[in-house]
């Protein structure tokens, strides 16, 4: 394969450096977008004067024909150097020289930094709505586990009794913010660099408010030295996706906590999980195991695209080459981990026993109580001591809160007669915490009604 530069070159590239240098083994993925562009970029050319309508008209149909043809089988040659030589060599392979026309007042500066940030926008579309997805898998649990309590945890402790919905919803919020992050990257995406040519701006002049129209950009970028070395959309989009993912983990985390005998407060589907091949009695949270893992990889791409651009002087240099084989990793990972954790969530079982167990005995209504004595007057420091020392009598003793009698609770301040213990102060602890945010029913209700809202505003 000839490259795009002989010219100037005597001898051949050398095996080893052309090996080194191609690109076309991982970007040959931007070969759409690399058409895409190429398309519109011929009409610019043409309104600017450079190509013939019938030139033009015979370019955007090679390149058409290529794009159809790209589609059904492997056309390109892999000897390319990269998806831009691939793709321009079968042009003219297929309507001969004029294809040459098609370069006229660009670079391969400019136009993978335009390739990329095509990619990239399709793929936040599509993250977008995975994201969503998972939103919406949340809402419906939320909905139906609006009765289910469980110990919330702080240190891994047991806490305070909160709404299984409450704390289903607290990853909805994460993922709401996960979403905004993506929305608000693609302000910066959503830049075209073509025209900016290898550094210095384009000879041509075209019409690139319009050239951006056409390819769907919101704006022009305004330097072009800045354009072509520009890759802080890409770190961005990565880092919207290593939160992501690092959201996920920690919830990941808690399903297989949750998944545990220790704990069993939720049966995760046959379909999800994996057996072993020497125990045959074990069932294992893979997915939610992968989706811990997951960020390791992801967050190693955003590092490595930083350093990178560390240090790297204006404008373009090859280094930027290494930009891409960790930005299709991190898109091939969100596409593979979003559909089979919401899967992991939708069809997992929660147990509502084994949840309302594990609160039994487990002094997380103590604050209830201190706030009981408080309301009948005590200071909480000292509320706080004198429940603090209700808990070490039952500890000491070996005895249950709930099991204490009205003389007994009395013992250790005369208000605490009548306070709450057992199933009843769990409901009690709940519904004092209806303030927005909390987890009383009646503001998890609330806080529902704006997710689903959310769900729906966005479908
Ligand atoms: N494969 C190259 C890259 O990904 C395309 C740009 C090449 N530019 C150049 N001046 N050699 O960065």
């Amino acid at each position: 394969m000839k490259n795009l530069w002989g010219g100037r070159f005597g001898d051949s590239m050398d095996e080893s450096a052309k090996r080194l240098n191609d690109s076309f083994s991982f970007d040959w993925r931007l070969w759409r977008h690399d058409i895409q562009g190429s398309i519109a970029y011929a009409a610019a050319l043409q309104e600017a004067g450079i190509l013939t309508a019938s030139e033009c008209a015979e370019i955007t149909q090679g390149l058409v024909s290529i794009e159809k043809d790209a589609l059904e089988g492997d056309i390109f040659d892999p000897q390319s150097e990269d998806v831009h030589s691939a793709v321009e060599s079968l042009l003219r392979e297929r309507i001969g020289p004029v294809a040459g026309k098609l370069h006229t007042g660009r670079s391969r500066n400019d136009q993978v930094a335009t390739d990329t940030r095509l990619y990239i926008r399709e793929s936040i579309s599509k993250v977008h709505s995975l994201i969503l997805n998972l939103q919406k898998t949340l809402a419906v649990l939320a909905e139906r586990e609006m009765e289910t309590v469980l110990p919330g945890f702080t240190h891994l402790q047991h806490a305070q009794p909160v709404l299984l919905s409450h704390h289903l919803l607290a990853f909805f919020w994460m993922l709401q913010r996960d979403k905004e992050r993506f929305e608000d990257c693609l302000k910066r995406v959503n830049v075209m660099p073509l025209g900016s040519a290898a550094l210095a701006g384009s000879t041509v002049k075209l019409n690139r408010e319009k050239l951006a129209e056409q390819l769907g950009f919101a704006s022009v970028s305004s330097n072009s030295m800045d354009a072509v070395s520009d890759r802080d959309y890409m770190v961005e989009f990565l880092s919207a996706s290593s939160l992501l993912l690092v959201h996920l983990s920690r919830f990941a985390e808690e399903i297989i906590l949750w998944n545990s005998p220790e704990f069993g407060y939720i049966d995760l589907d046959d379909s999800v999980t994996t057996g072993s091949s020497i125990m045959p009695q074990k069932k294992n949270p893979d997915v939610a195991e992968l989706a811990r893992g997951k960020p390791g990889r992801v967050v190693g791409h955003l590092m490595g695209l930083l350093l990178v651009l560390k240090g790297l002087p204006l404008a373009y240099n090859k280094d930027l080459q290494e930009d891409k084989e960790g930005l299709f990793d991190t898109v091939d990972t969100l596409f593979v981990m979003l559909p089979a954790f919401d899967k992991m969530l939708s069809t997992a079982k929660f147990s509502k026993d084994r949840m309302a167990k594990a609160l039994h005995g487990d002094f997380s209504t103590t604050t209830d109580l201190a706030d009981y004595l408080v309301r009948a007057g005590m200071p909480f420091r000292e509320a706080h001591e004198v429940i603090g020392r209700l808990v070490k009598h039952c500890i000491d003793s070996g005895r249950d809160l709930e099991s204490l009698t009205p003389d007994e609770l009395a013992a250790f301040s005369p208000s605490l007669r009548d306070a709450p213990t057992g199933p009843a102060g769990i409901q009690e602890s709940l519904k004092a915490r209806n303030l927005t945010g909390g987890t009383g029913p009646d503001a998890v209700k609330e806080q529902l009604a704006k997710a689903l809202k959310i769900t729906r505003k966005t479908t």
